[in-house]
């Protein structure tokens, strides 16, 4: 591809520690500002956007309980004083020019294109969004999993433009974990998060202290992302010389709207560079020891398999795009097993050993990785599955970074994985029509159902979201709008009895009145169904959840009797293959990868915090082409 692997050592982001100070809130300030930055050792330095001009942003660590204040400041000027422009083109490669599959070409690197203004306004394949003109350098932070008030929570209309400031709240009454920081700003949160305005932000509390984890230098947070790098135009065929700056580059497609017209829209971004905390394919010197790793998928679009590899004896080649993710490759005894004990939301009850591990966008695991009997050998993590559409070996370079462990000693080489981790981990399940969360039962909760509809007909050129309106048992079916959803916990009862819930499915874009409305306080249901299309991260603000449930329809195979996706006919969609729960997806999370014909369901406490909020899929360019809808949680009072 044009980069040699293992150049830089991979950087740790710089640590802000928030002390605590008693009762008093300590204020902490972050600038986003414009940052110079190198991508790699081989290329020139360049403009980021940036926390504080660090690519990954600061990482904030504070502790359990103690409130954090933070003023977010919008510093995004240039070095004239005037507000910055972004620091990269967006193209897009249009469908005329662009050979299958469409994903190809928007990944090889560089490259020039149809240039698009960047802001939200300027895909007309997309529904419009009021007021996005020009939204370049507006900005506004979301802390990813945090328990905090609406008014601290990023809304995405509340952007602050350069020369602003937004002073925010977070209590942090929640139990470690994972967090991260980063742009939420309406319409044009992908090009915020490309351009760097990212971080981690760590919650720590006295249990995770108690089972003495690797910490200090054997604790790495690393923020996973992918890029394209701009080219020049070459002076002689095959040439390939980077400029140093990113590009934000599209493969446009044609799609079909539900009114039949072909619509010219795109496949989201992705890179064929992956880079972790800022460097493409970066070598980490470790020691013969039990090692931390808190990985968080920050790319925009693509989802990770993660497998650790013994590669010591692989000459490693300089840049191969294909070969390494061919999956012929893999050799399963020489993989190093990987011990998951956290997930988004906390420390899951014991630790879950894995081989490869599947990662979407914004979704976190914490991770333990022993190294002990690998001294001297060189391991490399990869990426088991190139990208995002389904693309064959080849699309993406496997490779994500190198681990070269050392041969000296470790003083505490005797430390073992504790077996339990959390005795607050309370499992949430279904009992009967009940819920029940540890002993607690919880009789009555609310219930949402959400439809991921997929591309094409039933759906406009892109994924949306439908919100379902069930309709009571006695309503009469009206036959047309609706979905029909046949309970899977009646699946012992003879099918003519079987419960079946009727719904009016309801496009909703995120300016449209908000339908989802509860108390703080409430236990709530999400139903997410998946009707088609590519795995979508889907997140939910303000609290974590548990998947009490999960089933799986052969999508292709539901035919005639099956959801029909043009609109305003019948769906009828039967009771899902029930499907075990992954150990890994049993823990607290908030962002869920669901994938064609899933059904999910999850159960949070919505207790802490009130105000408005937010739920969407995480590929970026899926939110910011609103996916993703308003909700609200009410002081119990009213
Ligand atoms: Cu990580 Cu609503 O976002
Ligand atoms: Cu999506």
């Amino acid at each position: 591809l044009g980069l040699r692997k293992f150049r830089d050592e991979l950087p740790l982001p710089k640590v802000i520690k928030i002390a605590d100070t008693g009762d008093e809130h300590r204020t902490v300030s972050m600038r986003a500002k414009v940052g110079r930055h190198r991508f790699h050792r081989d290329l020139p330095e360049t403009d980021v956007w940036a926390y504080e001009g660090q690519l990954p942003g600061p990482t904030i660590e504070v502790r359990r309980d103690t409130p954090a204040t933070i003023d977010w400041v919008n510093d995004l000027f240039d070095s004239d004083g005037d507000p910055a422009t972004l620091p990269y083109d967006v193209v897009r490669v249009p469908p005329s020019t662009t050979p299958t599959p469409t994903t190809r070409i928007a990944m090889t690197p560089g490259g020039r294109s149809v240039k698009l203004d960047p802001t939200g306004a300027a895909d007309d394949s997309y529904p419009a969004l009021a007021g996005t003109d020009d939204l370049t350098g507006a900005t506004v932070v979301h802390l990813h999993g945090a328990l905090t008030d609406g008014h601290n929570d990023g809304w995405s209309h509340n952007v602050t433009a350069p020369g602003g400031r937004t002073r925010v709240l977070y209590p942090n009454k929640q139990e470690s974990a994972t967090l991260w920081y980063h742009d939420h700003a309406m319409a044009v949160t992908r090009f915020n998060v490309y351009a760097g305005l990212a971080g981690f932000y760590l919650l720590r509390d006295a249990n995770e202290a108690s089972l003495k984890l690797p910490s200090g230098p054997y604790e790495l947070p690393l923020m996973i992302t992918d890029r394209n790098f701009e080219t020049r135009v070459p002076k002689q065929p095959g040439e390939q010389r980077f400029t140093g700056r990113p590009i934000y580059k599209q493969a446009g497609i044609v799609a079909v709207d539900s009114d039949g017209e072909a619509v010219d829209t795109e496949i989201p971004v992705s890179g064929p560079f992956t880079l972790v905390n800022g460097k493409v394919w970066p070598t980490k010197k470790v020691t013969p020891r039990w090692y931390r790793l808190r990985i968080l998928n920050a790319c925009s679009t693509r989802t990770l398999v993660l497998a650790v590899h013994n590669t010591t004896n692989e000459s490693a080649p300089p840049s191969s795009p294909a070969n390494n993710t061919d999956s012929a490759g893999f050799i399963p005894d020489r993989v190093t097993p990987m011990s998951v004990i956290g997930t988004d939301g906390g420390l899951l009850a014991a630790p879950a050993p894995v081989s490869t591990l599947e990662i979407g966008p914004a979704e976190r695991y914490d991770v333990l990785i022993d190294f002990r009997s690998l001294a001297g050998q060189t391991l490399e993590l990869r990426n088991e599955q190139g990208t995002f559409i389904n693309a064959g070996p080849g699309e993406a370079d496997a490779t994500i970074m190198q681990f070269v462990i050392g041969k000296s000693a470790a003083s505490d080489a005797d430390w073992e994985p504790p077996v339990e981790l959390n005795p607050d981990y309370r499992r949430y399940l279904h009992v009967g029509t009940d819920l029940q969360v540890g002993s607690q039962t919880i009789h009555s909760h609310e219930h949402f159902w959400v439809a991921l509809i997929p591309p094409g007909p039933g759906g406009k050129g892109h994924p949306e979201l439908w919100e379902l309106r069930q309709l009571g048992s006695t309503e009469p079916s009206p036959g047309h709008d609706l979905i029909k959803v046949i309970d899977p916990r009646d699946a012992t009862l003879p099918p003519a009895e079987r419960k079946v819930l009727r719904f009016v499915p309801v496009a909703k874009l995120f300016d449209d009145a908000n339908s989802i409305v509860f108390s703080e306080g409430s236990w709530a249901v999400w139903n997410i169904l998946h009707l088609g299309g590519p795995p979508h991260p889907f997140h939910i603000h303000m609290t974590q959840f548990q998947m009490i449930e999960r089933g799986q329809w052969d999508l292709a195979a539901l035919g005639e009797e099956g959801w029909n996706a043009d609109n305003g006919t019948t769906g009828v969609l039967p009771i899902p293959v029930d499907s075990a729960i992954d150990p890994v997806r049993q823990g607290m999370k908030d962002t869920y990868l669901i994938k064609p014909g899933e059904w999910v369901k999850l159960l949070g406490d919505f207790t802490g915090a009130t105000g408005s909020f937010m739920y969407h899929c995480h590929i970026l360019d899926h939110e910011d082409h609103t996916m993703m809808r308003p909700f609200v949680v009410l002081p119990k009072e009213l």
